[in-house]
């Protein structure tokens, strides 16, 4: 214990010397959790070179041996977060607010309109991309202009994520985390309490919602062959199904969950440059599978031993169902709030478009003013009259989490506890 208080001590004093880190008090309980984190690394060395003195040192850690870990695992700089945003038809004003909501100068962000939205839409938002002054200062901001067809339950929604995936890579690939989201989605904390709380996380964490018991789906998804027609149609047929049916693989097993994740680095990695086959050949296999979104990472992910010791069995997101549930969540309005507070997630969904329970999040919890980006520690203008404290900057690592940062670090500590943590890993 006393090993354990001395390294307490230590991790203090550094992160006094980190300005960027200001409330300490925040992470009075999640500094132990992280020490007790096992080694989630996987063998891989693509790292980005600033993160690779952590990742191999972190490799020799157990669970069991509740060691200090050296210093140079406590992150050097903030996280960084890459997000695809996407909507199709009509969905355009709503995306803008969500950028909007989401936005950090230190982040990268892919925005798609797929090609059911018309081209007066996405020029629409390509000049709000190109013309806002913030995004063209730090230039993280890039819209996919030839507009992918995509068919909601089919492999081209897949393929659409993994090209932002590597659009995100390709434009430097600075990040730890991808996010995968919908115009229809909203935060429901700042971006600094998100890179705060993730400051203190290993970046090879994957978020991903997920169970091998299909149930259900064994037969109704895994069974039936369907050929999506956005594969290879100029305009978008939807699905059509086979008469034939297959039978369920054997040479990896299937798993399920939520469509909406955050992916570790190393593991898009993993993923894109395919170095190993497994990601390719389950990528063709999910091409014949009804709600491939909701099967693919989820099936790589846990048939690599690598990766799947690094799974978090959440999506990060708030959802209300109706009972019994129908095919899509509720959308969410005022009353709603107090739960979705109540819940520590940082992102819910869906929204309908300019709701109000959307200013209200606004106002309440991310102290976002209208049509401004969110405010962080790198807004150094006054509020005064109403002027956007982020017309002027300064240092962009500097963060300034709010309340928001502890509600989120409630949610991480319960889904990192020991007895959820790893028994429901790719189970
Ligand atoms: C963006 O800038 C271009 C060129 O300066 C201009 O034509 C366009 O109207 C602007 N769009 C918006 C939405 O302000
Ligand atoms: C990514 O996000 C979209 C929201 O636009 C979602 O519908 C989709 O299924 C997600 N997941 C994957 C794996 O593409
Ligand atoms: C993953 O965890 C299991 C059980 O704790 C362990 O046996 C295995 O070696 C780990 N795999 C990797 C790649 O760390
Ligand atoms: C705010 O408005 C008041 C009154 O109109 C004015 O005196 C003041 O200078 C304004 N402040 C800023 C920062 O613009």
């Amino acid at each position: 214990m006393n090993r354990l208080k001395s390294y307490h001590l230590r991790l203090q004093q550094t992160m006094e010397n980190r300005k960027w880190i200001l409330p300490l008090a925040i992470f009075s309980t999640l500094s132990p959790l992280v020490l007790s984190l096992t080694t989630l690394t996987s063998p891989f060395s693509l790292l980005p070179s600033s993160l690779s003195s952590s990742s191999s040192s972190s490799s020799s850690f157990l669970e069991s041996n509740l060691h200090p870990l050296p210093t140079s695992l406590l992150p050097a700089a903030p996280p960084r977060l890459a997000y695809l945003i996407s909507g199709s038809a009509g969905d355009g004003q709503m995306l803008k607010r969500t950028l909007l909501a989401l936005y950090h100068p230190n982040n990268r962000y892919v925005v798609h309109l797929d090609a059911e939205s018309r081209p007066e839409e996405r020029l629409d938002l390509e000049n709000f991309v190109k013309n806002h002054t913030v995004f063209v200062k730090f230039s993280n901001v890039a819209m996919i202009k030839k507009a992918n067809l995509v068919t909601y339950r089919g492999p081209t929604m897949v393929s659409n994520t993994l090209h932002a995936a590597a659009v995100l890579l390709r434009a430097g690939g600075e990040w730890d985390w991808f996010v995968n989201l919908s115009a229809k989605d909203y935060p429901l904390v700042t971006q600094d309490d998100l890179l705060h709380t993730f400051s203190y996380l290993p970046r090879d964490l994957n978020f991903i919602h997920h169970t091998g018991h299909l149930g259900w789906k064994e037969n109704m998804r895994a069974k039936p062959i369907i050929v999506d027609s956005g594969l290879y149609m100029a305009k978008n047929a939807g699905i059509l199904t086979t008469s034939q049916q297959r039978s369920v693989p054997t040479a990896f097993k299937l798993f399920t969950g939520s469509a909406w994740m955050a992916l570790s680095r190393p593991f898009i990695d993993f993923c894109i440059w395919g170095w190993d086959n497994l990601p390719r050949t389950v990528l063709m296999y999910y091409a014949n599978f009804i709600s491939s979104p909701e099967g693919y990472f989820h099936t790589v992910v846990c048939n690599a031993e690598e990766f799947r010791n690094t799974t978090v069995n959440s999506d990060l997101h708030f959802e209300s169902w109706d009972n019994p549930p129908k095919q899509h969540p509720q959308y969410l309005i005022v009353k709603h709030m107090a739960k979705m507070v109540a819940s520590n997630a940082p992102c819910a969904r869906k929204f309908h478009m300019d709701d109000p329970v959307l200013d209200k999040i606004d106002s309440e919890l991310l102290f976002r003013g209208q049509d401004m980006v969110v405010p962080g520690g790198w807004c150094m203008g006054s509020r005064e009259n109403g002027t956007d404290p982020c017309s002027v900057v300064g240092d962009t690592s500097f963060i300034r989490p709010t309340a928001g940062a502890k509600r989120l670090e409630m949610l991480i500590n319960s889904l990192l506890s020991s007895d959820k943590f790893r028994p429901r890993q790719c189970k």
